[in-house]
């Protein structure tokens, strides 16, 4: 895989090679894991013709193949953890937020999702050695919620360098859904210069619930969430990278969405995202986290409170 380059796929010449690069599909490992109406779309080329690049790339790059067991534990050696700031939370979660996935922080508004947010980014900067992952990040930001004050605040707390922390960190204002999604093609070409190791999406579901609306575009919707959903899973297995989304629930009862504690998106967000966690407030400014749905953890809460230096426990 390491040797071969997108000239080796069948039917790709001088002049479609051309047309992937330019599009962004610049390895192998990029086509395989695109879909056809992308790469028919950004190429200008055929449905047929992308699906045959897409198969000839899989088979290049070697992938789409059953794994051992062992080789998934091989693979799994090279996943690493970001703390959240709170021993209790990273405790739930297995050590931290694990690369090669997607974690789902979900709760209503004042839960602390964006604090969370604020508080990984700054932490995914610091060295390995400090539960970071000596990275830099990218935060796509649907809400206009990023404030940099905060981040200087917690920088402040953890003794290193706000400005050196806010160099770091690459945010993007999403104006709409399909904004948002083209926002990770842009991330996914950053991180070819860039190491970039931690992906924020917040909030994962607002643009598409607010454009969305009505029963007759629920399937649209989610359709494209999950199209939306499998990218961020493509730039989490490339780059080795953490992806936090965020998802709000309202206290309210909600005439369509029905059930008021269910996070929009449903099943589609609640299948793709590895780990979920709830967040609702407690007593005294806590918050509480519970851990949902883990491939490999216990169900179990952990408490922790935020402070103007961030999230503690
Ligand atoms: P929505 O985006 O509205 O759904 O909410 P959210 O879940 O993103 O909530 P967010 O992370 O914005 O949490 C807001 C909470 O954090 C509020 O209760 C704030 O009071 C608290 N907060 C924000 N900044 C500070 C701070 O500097 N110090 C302290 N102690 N609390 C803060
Ligand atoms: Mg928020």
């Amino acid at each position: 895989m390491v040797n071969k380059t997108l000239e080796d796929i069948p039917g790709v010449g001088p002049a479609i090679a051309e047309k992937l690069r330019e599009a962004g599909y610049d390895d192998l490992m990029a086509i395989a894991v695109a879909s056809p109406a992308d790469v028919a779309e950004k190429c200008e080329i055929g449905d047929k013709k992308a699906a045959d690049i897409i198969e000839g790339a899989k088979v290049c790059a070697d992938i789409g193949n059953f794994e051992t067991g062992e080789d998934i534990l091989e693979r799994r050696k090279s996943v690493t953890k970001l703390t959240t700031g709170s021993k209790a939370v990273d405790e739930l979660l297995g050590g931290g937020l694990e690369s090669q996935a997607i974690t789902e922080f979900f709760g209503e508004f004042g839960s602390s999702k964006t604090q969370i947010c604020f508080q990984l980014a700054v932490n995914a900067t610091l060295p390995e050695e400090m539960g970071g992952f000596d990275s830099e990040v990218v935060i796509i930001d649907t809400e206009n919620t990023f404030r940099p004050e905060r981040i200087v605040q917690m920088s402040n707390y953890l003794g290193i360098d706000p400005a050196e922390v806010l160099k770091k960190i690459h945010v993007a204002r999403a104006f709409n859904s399909q904004h948002q999604i083209l926002l990770v093609d842009k991330a996914m070409e950053l991180s070819k210069t860039k190491k970039i190791k931690l992906l924020i999406v917040d909030s994962l579901t607002s643009h598409f619930r607010a454009e969305y609306i009505g029963r007759g575009a629920l399937a649209e919707r989610q359709q494209m969430l999950n199209r939306h959903m499998h990218d961020l899973l493509s730039f989490a297995t490339l780059n080795n990278a953490a992806i936090a989304v965020t998802n709000q629930v309202s206290s309210k009862p909600d005439a369509f969405f029905g059930d008021p504690t269910r996070p929009i998106g449903g099943h589609i967000v609640g299948h793709t995202a590895t780990f979920r966690i709830y967040l609702r407030k407690g007593k005294a400014g806590k918050r509480v986290a519970r851990l949902i749905d883990s491939p490999n953890m216990p169900e179990g809460e952990a408490v922790f409170t935020i402070t103007e230096d961030g999230i503690k426990d």
